[in-house]
């Protein structure tokens, strides 16, 4: 049975690295085997810092796949496409590959990006690095607690990871989306508190959620929150961290799914105003810098791109 890549399904962690490349002409066999070794390499420094329960996932880039693995492609996997809605843009960017580092030690998330950035060396071009870290109890640079409604326990895997059933070939990989949102939070923060929740659709300090009837067409979670035929939540995990220094704050969203679909559709009502004229909010105060999709495959199939 094929096994998914440790790091979609993880539990939260307390930092992150967030490496994006774009590959060199004419160096898809040196990427091929520079990725085979990866896992490896992730699991000896795991077992070396076994306290930090570091995790990694590697994915490739909508575009790139086909010269990567020329042999077949994920039935669903397909570039992120821009989404403009009046003064509210989902930019996409291209980026090849995509690799997360996560642990509890920053400092073991620097020596294991380090050791990517040198076996990938000589084939790619580093073009953004993010370093991601848990705030407070698992809160947004807003304020406010973000993945609480995450899939938990065993449900992750059924929201996050291909059955055989879905895609046979790609069993136990992963859809990944990826944005990075830049925050006002000047603007932000001249919000008095209610008016803060009443955009994301949760309590601040005690993360409650508004009743159905309170709950604004604009919250976050209103239009986020979508429903398939039969009245079934539709779900995405998220993985993402909050990042920053003095000057620039924001958060890196992390998608991983079965399916591109339930992302899409979620950005979709989120940018794009409903027959009301309603939009998210939240979208006032934060802004989508880049986008892109990718797919992280099974560790089965990046072991056979060593043979
Ligand atoms: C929920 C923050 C972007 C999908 C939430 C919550 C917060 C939050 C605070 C409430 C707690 C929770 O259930 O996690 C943010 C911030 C974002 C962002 C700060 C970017 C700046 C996105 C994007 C998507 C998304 C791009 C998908 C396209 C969701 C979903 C929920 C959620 C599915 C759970 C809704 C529910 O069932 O209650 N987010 N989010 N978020 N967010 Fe976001």
């Amino acid at each position: 049975m094929a096994r998914e890549q440790f790091g979609v399904c993880a539990e939260p962690s307390l930092h992150g690295y967030y490496l994006l490349f774009n590959v060199l002409d004419d160096k898809n066999a040196l990427i091929r085997q520079a990725l085979s070794r990866l896992p490896a390499m992730f699991e000896k420094y795991a077992d070396r810092f076994s306290e930090a329960n570091l995790t990694g996932v590697i994915a490739i880039g909508a575009n790139y796949w086909d010269e990567f693995y020329p042999k077949a492609r994920p039935k669903s996997l397909r570039a992120f496409s821009e989404i403009k809605c009046d003064d509210r843009i989902a930019p996409s960017v291209n980026y090849d590959l995509y690799i997360e580092v996560r642990s509890d030690r920053a400092d073991v998330n620097h020596i294991v990006a380090g050791k990517v950035c040198e076996l990938l060396s000589g084939g790619v071009e580093l073009v953004e690095q993010v370093r991601g870290f848990r705030f407070l109890d698992g809160r947004d640079l807003t304020g406010f607690v973000d993945g609480t409604e995450n899939p938990k326990g065993r449900h992750r895997r059924e929201v996050a990871l291909l059955t055989p059933e879905q895609d046979e070939q790609f069993a136990a990989g992963s859809y990944l989306h990826i944005q990075r949102y830049r925050h006002n939070l000047n603007l932000w923060n001249r919000l008095k508190v209610k008016e803060q929740e009443d955009v994301i659709g949760r309590t601040k300090i005690d993360n409650e959620e508004y009743t159905a009837e309170n709950k604004p067409e604009t919250s976050h979670i209103k239009r986020t929150n979508l429903k398939d035929a039969e009245g079934n939540s539709i779900e995405i995990l998220r993985q993402s961290m909050p990042y920053g220094d003095m000057k620039i704050q924001g958060l890196f969203f992390v998608s991983y799914c079965h399916s591109p679909e339930p992302f899409e559709n979620m950005l979709k009502s989120m940018v794009e105003e409903d027959e009301l004229g309603n939009f998210d909010h939240m979208l006032k105060f934060t802004q989508a810098e880049t986008g892109a999709s990718f797919f992280a495959p099974s560790l089965n199939i990046l072991a056979e791109l060593a043979i």
